[in-house]
């Protein structure tokens, strides 16, 4: 089989691995990908917002099956538009996707089925929004409806900084027309657990849980960025809430999707918040998280490529998804200064095997005419390892990590800490 698969990130990196070790999976092109997996993936230069260009690499080469990872070209139809030419797809359709494109559609669907969320008001009138301020709790948590490269999010402590998030918002409209609608949400507190799961429509079935590290700096401290470790399995995330999440969020969503005639087929990942009354969700994305696949994929002990053909065909039931007892830690190494300006052009050297197997993932980075890997980003790479315990996996994956160099990395100290103080707290 020849896999198309669309994204460049970390994730789309550690999608990339875990196909290939498919016995059914011969080759695969990534679009773009980038320059850390040249080895087992041949990368053509078209963005994966490019869809009429994907539609035209798809026309002239042989593509049995693609794979469409990051949430931009999803949302934007590209499952649609290669379906339409007969390519099956893992992803959702551009109905479906929807679910992360529009936050006042998911609000909504929620509130609709009794889904449990946050509660929230949604406003397109700004002088409205702004008198709703006046009167609401704080804090509040104002969110753009549309896709804002994961920043539309903006917790407010205070009247001022509703009021200050508003304007930047709806009129300096610093994440464009996606804010031309606000949702104003009461803010929620506990532990957040990524859970991902497998849908096609008739069943879910989870992944293993982890949690996301988002802050830049130690503690949770700094600036908010696209995630800069994760851990997996998540403690918080008992079988018990599990079975509560099945029941309340996972099942009630799918048949959600289904009534509104917008079957939800791929990876859906439900963004929680355990809260005192019960599990509530956060955020669907309609995509593999990033770099939370950085640790679920590596515990996966089923074929990859067997599942989410199984999705495609509706036949999820049938098929085997295990993963390994075990726990995983990601570690991502950043450019120095990310989110804000960093510099990047600096090689980067990495083992021929690194220790204790573990895994690297590439996320910024470019070959140059020599073929030598340069840092080409905020987010560089990340080093995930497995161990017995969660405790093994952190100690793990920082020593493999320590192999792995480049001029102005920077990488957080505490990845997996908060994870470990749960298990003190039992
Ligand atoms: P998102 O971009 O939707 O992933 O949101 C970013 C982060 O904002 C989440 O991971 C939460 O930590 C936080 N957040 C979003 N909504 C709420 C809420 N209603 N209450 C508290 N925190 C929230
Ligand atoms: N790690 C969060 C996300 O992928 O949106």
């Amino acid at each position: 089989m020849t896999i198309l698969v669309i994204g460049s990130g970390g994730r789309e990196h550690a999608i990339i691995q875990k196909l290939a070790e498919s016995p059914k999976v011969n080759k695969i092109y990534a679009l773009p990908g980038n320059g850390g997996m040249t080895d087992i993936a041949e990368c053509v230069a078209i963005g994966a917002k490019d869809i009429p260009a994907i539609c035209e690499f798809v026309k002239n080469n042989p593509v049995d099956f693609a794979v469409v990872a990051p949430d931009d070209p999803l949302v934007l139809g590209c499952v649609d538009a290669l379906e339409e030419m007969g390519i099956p797809c893992f992803g959702p359709r551009k109905n479906a996707a929807e679910i992360e494109g529009s936050k006042v559609f998911s609000k909504n669907l929620m509130k609709k089925y009794g889904i449990p969320t946050a509660a929230y008001e949604v406003f397109e009138d700004y002088d409205k929004a702004m008198a709703y301020v006046e009167t609401a709790p704080s804090p509040l948590v104002v969110k753009a409806d549309g896709l804002a490269l994961g920043k539309g999010v903006l917790i407010c402590q205070t009247r001022e900084e509703a009021r200050d998030a508003l304007k930047e918002i709806m009129e300096d409209k610093v994440f464009g027309a996606s804010g031309s609608r606000v949702v104003i949400e009461e803010f929620l507190e506990g532990p957040e657990v990524s859970v991902l799961s497998f849908t096609d429509g008739k069943v879910v079935v989870p992944m293993v849980s982890s949690m996301d590290h988002k802050r830049a700096g130690d503690n949770d401290t700094g600036l908010n960025t696209g995630g800069m470790g994760t851990i997996a399995p998540n403690p918080y995330y008992t079988a018990e809430i599990a079975a509560e999440c099945m029941e309340k969020i996972f099942l009630p969503t799918m048949n959600a999707m289904n009534t509104e005639g917008r079957t939800f087929k791929g990876c859906l990942y439900f963004g929680l918040m355990l809260t005192k009354k019960g599990p509530m969700v956060i955020e669907y994305n309609c995509r593999f998280g990033d770099p939370e696949t950085q640790v679920v994929l590596p515990l996966l002990e089923s074929d990859l490529f067997t599942i989410m053909e199984a999705v495609a065909e509706e036949r999820l039931a049938e098929v085997e998804v295990k993963f390994a007892e075990q726990n995983a830690c990601c570690v991502i190494m950043a450019s120095d200064g990310y989110p804000k300006k960093y510099e990047s052009g600096f090689p980067i050297t990495i083992p021929e095997k690194l220790k204790h197997n573990a895994k690297v993932y590439i996320a910024g980075a470019k070959r140059d005419e020599n073929n030598t890997l340069l840092t080409a980003g905020g987010r560089v790479l990340g080093v995930t390892a497995c161990g017995n315990t969660l405790a093994d996996a952190i100690a793990l994956a920082y020593d493999a990590a320590a192999d792995v160099q480049f001029a102005n990395a920077y990488k957080r100290n505490d990845i997996g800490q908060r994870a470990l103080a749960a298990y003190d707290e039992k």
